[in-house]
């Protein structure tokens, strides 16, 4: 990898990078399309990264097909699918990490302890092997995506954060690599995340401004749904992810739910 890099940047070409953990869908391609325009080459990693998951979480499981997913990059005009083996990523006596102290405190940080401090580092770590220019993060992940632009930030990389739409199902889900684990009766109960960030949207057009009567009626809006459990529903600001009241300027509504077994996540902004 570190080659090829070297080759296009002797050649003055220059570099788009989609990170990814596989098992692609349409989201995945939205990025990859995005970054296609942007950069003479177009790099694409998949990497199941370890430390990003938790002791009890679907790391083992985690959709995975090299295969289907090389060819979809392939009709996309990806150069190159770099999947570096875990042991060469994380070598022994690896012990080096990047933490950020304030956006880990919110949202899916609170339920995923140690998550974030796994993307930081993961994504650092890339960005350093493949030295793009420019790097494309899903707004499905939004506190992901806040959490690269500080990293690149503070620690002076030299690289645009773009951030790309949600896409979403026809009907409305938010496409993710983890909707394969949904039983039919699930995946029905799955758009309650989807309506209930439309009823919120509705809510606010009409007037309403208060947080907290928000936040209850996308509470047991999605409660009322077979197999759902509520992780969190926050209202926040979307740059420092901090809870607000009102909702007087554009505010991050996000959701997080256990469907079964299942934790799914989506977001929208709420504008008064
Ligand atoms: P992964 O879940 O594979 O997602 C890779 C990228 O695709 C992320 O930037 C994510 O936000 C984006 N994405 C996923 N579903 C999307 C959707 N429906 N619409 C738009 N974008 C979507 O996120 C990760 O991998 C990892 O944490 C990673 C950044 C690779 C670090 O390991």
């Amino acid at each position: 990898m570190r080659q090829e890099v070297d080759d296009i940047h002797r050649q003055g070409g220059t570099i788009a990078f989609v990170p990814t953990m596989g098992f692609f869908h349409e989201g995945h391609l939205a990025l990859m399309r995005e970054g296609r325009k942007r950069a003479d080459n177009l790099i694409v990693s998949i990497f199941v990264n370890p430390t990003q998951f938790g002791p009890s979480e679907d790391f083992k499981s985690y959709p995975r097909d090299l295969d289907r997913d090389i060819a979809m990059a392939h009709s996309v005009g990806v150069d190159c699918v770099f999947t570096p083996a875990a042991d060469a990523m994380y070598e022994e006596g690896h012990q080096t990490y990047v933490d950020l102290t304030g956006l880990p405190n919110h949202l899916c940080g609170l339920s995923r302890p140690g998550h974030f401090r796994g993307v930081a580092t993961v994504v650092a770590k890339l960005f350093h092997i493949v030295k793009p220019q420019v790097a494309l993060f899903g707004e499905k992940d939004y506190q992901q995506l806040v959490i690269v632009r500080r990293m690149a930030q503070d620690l002076n990389m030299d690289i645009t954060i773009v951030g790309v739409p949600i896409v979403r199902e026809p009907d409305g889900l938010a496409m993710s690599s983890r909707n394969t684990y949904l039983t039919p009766e699930q995946r029905r109960s799955a758009l309650a995340l989807y309506e209930s960030l439309k009823l919120a949207r509705e809510r606010v057009a009409r007037g309403i401004t208060d947080a907290t009567s928000i936040i209850e009626e996308v509470t047991a809006f999605i409660g009322s749904h077979a197999q759902t459990k509520t992780d969190y529903v926050a209202v926040v600001d979307p740059q420092t992810l901090e809870a607000v009241d009102r909702i007087d300027s554009p505010s991050l509504l996000a959701v997080a739910v256990w469907v079964g077994k299942t934790r799914l996540i989506d977001n929208t902004i709420l504008s008064p």
